[in-house]
């Protein structure tokens, strides 16, 4: 059985999603939506993907522009089995009487509320939650970052509590309306962030955040403090976390200093410098007092794509959580 996937919301989390499943054998993209006719949704005709109006009566729009489309959002639902719905955070609630309506299952975004669906995901830590559901959220970049460290930490030694901050690029590149250019900001003002209770929305662990947003655009940066229930040395941590496929160690020796550099080896690696792996600092690592200190990066704009593939899986009963990383990691070239 392949399953037919529509993308509904064709920006920066849609195109990679629409991409990714493109490369899977169990599923197929039958088509994306746009709500406006401009060089985004002249690129999705271009690569042969099938457009849609995501907002009805905007289908005169897109022909008065030369960019017929195929109908609209109701009409790629009536084609699909599930939906990715990538439309701007909280749109996505709005939307969702929509699939109700259609009876199609639908996946959404992490700029959702954890109240919209029935289960949050995030591969690593809840696969199993999500088989079978009709609608599922996959938690956010920086959700998606903590989960997967915490995670494989707390299967190996336990967590007794973290205390992470972030420090958020401010928009992404894309973005040319809105942006920090001089200043720090921190976001939210007041302890805690939002972070902490969305990871608690999917993994069980004693965890506070902070966050504050910076002026660059390319990725987040996460400093941990990790208490382990186990003693544990840094080299045990190092070795739990490399055994990992979907979180990378570098080092500054080999000349990862910086963010920046950490994007310029991903331009050499992957399509759009998508880099679908927690980055995680080797030399950071290390212990104090019992407290395991790590620093991490994370590609916001592609690091929940692997999730939206398993979450797939997952829904429709395809495929066990190993099996389904598994496709993934090497459809994706991950690991
Ligand atoms: N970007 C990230 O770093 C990131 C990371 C993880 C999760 N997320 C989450 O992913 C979701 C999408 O974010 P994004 O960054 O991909 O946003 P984006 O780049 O702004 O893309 C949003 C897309 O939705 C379309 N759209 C607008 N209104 C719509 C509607 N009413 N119905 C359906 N589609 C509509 C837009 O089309 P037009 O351009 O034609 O208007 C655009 O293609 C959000 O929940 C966000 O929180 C984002």
């Amino acid at each position: 059985m392949k399953v037919k996937v529509g993308v509904n919301g064709y920006g920066t989390i849609g195109k990679r999603i629409a991409d990714a499943v493109s490369l899977q054998e169990d599923m197929e993209i039958v088509g994306v939506t746009k709500t406006k006719p401009d060089f985004e949704a002249k690129n999705a005709v271009k690569k042969g993907y099938k457009l849609y109006a995501a907002i009805p009566d905007r289908v005169e729009v897109f022909e008065k522009a030369g960019l017929p489309v195929e109908g609209t959002i109701d009409d790629l639902l009536e084609k699909v089995d599930v939906i990715a719905d990538c439309s701007p955070g909280k749109i996505g609630a709005e939307n969702k009487p929509r699939y109700e309506k259609a009876n199609v299952k639908a996946i959404f975004q992490g700029g959702e509320k954890a109240g919209t669906v029935e289960v949050s995901f995030s591969t690593l830590s809840n696969y199993d939650a999500a088989r079978g559901k009709n609608y599922v959220r996959v938690v956010s970049c920086n959700t998606t970052g903590l989960t997967r460290l915490l995670y494989t930490i707390k299967e190996d030694f336990g967590i007794k509590k973290v205390r992470a901050t972030m420090i958020r690029r401010v928009v992404d590149p894309k973005e040319d309306k809105k942006g920090l250019v001089n200043g720090i900001m921190p976001h939210p003002v007041s302890v805690p962030s939002h972070h902490g209770p969305d990871v608690q929305t999917v993994l069980d662990v004693n965890i506070t955040t902070t966050a504050f947003k910076v002026p660059t655009t390319l990725m987040h940066l996460h400093a941990l403090n990790i208490v382990p229930e186990k003693n544990v040395t840094a080299d045990d941590v190092k070795g739990s976390l490399d055994k990992e496929p979907r979180i990378m160690l570098v080092s500054a020796d080999d000349g990862f200093t910086s963010t920046a550099k950490v994007i310029e080896y991903a331009r050499e690696l992957r399509l759009r410098y998508d880099l679908y792996e927690n980055v995680v600092w080797e030399d950071s690592i290390g212990m104090d007092d019992g407290e395991i200190y790590v620093t991490q990066a994370i590609h916001q704009e592609s690091i929940v794509i692997p999730e939206n593939i398993d979450v797939v899986r997952a829904m429709f009963d395809l495929a066990s959580k190993e099996e389904s990383m598994k496709i993934t990691n090497r459809t994706l070239g991950i690991g």
